[in-house]
């Protein structure tokens, strides 16, 4: 079975070919981070309106250029949420309509289900059951999978996703949108142990997340030394290195817990905070000591993208799942 996958749930339009049989053919992104970085963030109206210049004709291009005929698609899957409603109509509209056009099934993807399964596109993949860590600019989940769809949630976030905590601290720090990667550029500039920030909700049993006391702590920290007139460059790379060694080790605690409390011994991270490396080698020296394994997609599978979207509505469609003519498209949504 061959899937056409469109994925414009935020700021990427990502178009991708996945076969079951011969895996992933073709993909391709467009970020519109260029766009958005002089406001700060996403405007939710001007991303709606680059999907709509840039997914047809990138879906065209793919396909020629991979010499991929539209005969040969069997099902078409788009993002149906969550993310911007503008944003995810453009590729719901886009994917319904090239399935009328093409006589074929289409079928709207849960993002995250996306992200939960990207790992699958990698040469090793994991195999069910595994605890999955989604951590991602929206959601930070931990989640018992037991199989495609057989979603149960252990834990998640009370207030901020870690990506979101990690783009809020990097506007403290006065680094542009998207924080994550550049917060972590800089914390390698950090000096070990300057900074000890706290490991929100480690202390308690749970598995569920809290990161906004932690921004806080770093608003403080960082007015504190600006007050000093200490706040220099080498202070904010070793702001930035407390950060993130508290979010990793958070994260780390609680995937821990995770396995131990379900008996698994695979653990997935995906979503756009699992190309961090701190977190990849954090949670690398956990698994090793409790005899359990750790996958990831490739740093590029990570962050949005249409591969996912593509696998995930491949195994949707193989499984028999079908859907009306209607269009969806959810601002928020329930895995
Ligand atoms: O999964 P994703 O691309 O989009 C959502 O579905 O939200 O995740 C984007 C988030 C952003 O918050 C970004 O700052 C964060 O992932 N991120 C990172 C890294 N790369 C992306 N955070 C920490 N370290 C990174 N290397
Ligand atoms: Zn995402």
């Amino acid at each position: 079975m061959r899937i056409l996958g469109i994925e414009t749930s935020c700021d990427e339009t990502g178009i991708a070919i996945y076969d079951s049989e011969q895996g992933l053919l073709a993909d391709a992104l467009y970020s519109q981070v260029d766009m958005h970085a002089r406001y700060g963030g996403v405007i939710p109206e001007l991303a709606s309106r680059d999907h709509v210049r840039k997914a047809l004709p990138m879906i065209r291009e793919l396909m020629q250029s991979h010499d991929i005929d539209k005969s040969t698609i069997d099902g078409i899957a788009y993002t149906a949420g969550p993310g911007l409603i503008g944003a995810l109509l453009v590729g719901a509209a886009l994917g319904r309509s090239l399935a009328m056009a093409w006589q074929v099934p289409a079928i709207g993807v849960h993002h995250m289900e996306g992200h939960l399964l990207a790992p699958m596109l990698e040469a090793n993949p994991p195999t069910f059951p595994f605890v999955a860590l989604l951590v991602s600019g929206g959601h930070t989940q931990l989640v018992s999978v037991k199989g495609i769809g057989e979603y149960r949630l252990l834990g998640e976030s009370l207030d901020d996703a870690a990506g979101e905590a990690f783009d809020k601290v990097a506007k403290m720090l006065g680094l542009s949108y998207p924080g994550g990667p550049r917060v972590a550029a800089l914390a390698e500039q950090g000096t070990p142990g300057r900074f000890v920030f706290p490991r929100p909700m480690t202390n308690r049993p749970g598995l569920d997340f809290s990161f906004s006391g932690l921004k806080t702590f770093v608003r403080n920290t960082l007015q504190d030394l600006s007050d000093a007139n200490e706040l220099t460059d080498q202070a904010k790379a070793d702001v930035a290195l407390a950060f993130e060694e508290a979010v990793v080790q958070t994260l780390v605690i609680k995937c821990r817990r995770a396995l131990q409390e379900s008996g698994m011994r695979s653990l997935i991270i995906a979503g756009g905070v699992s190309a961090n490396l701190r977190l990849r080698a954090g949670l690398g020296d956990m698994v090793k000591k409790h005899r359990a394994e750790l996958f990831y997609a490739q740093p590029r599978f990570c962050t949005d993208n249409g591969a996912m979207i593509a696998y995930a509505g491949c195994q949707r469609l193989k499984a028999g799942q079908q859907e009306a003519l209607t269009i969806q498209a959810k601002a928020r949504w329930n895995m």
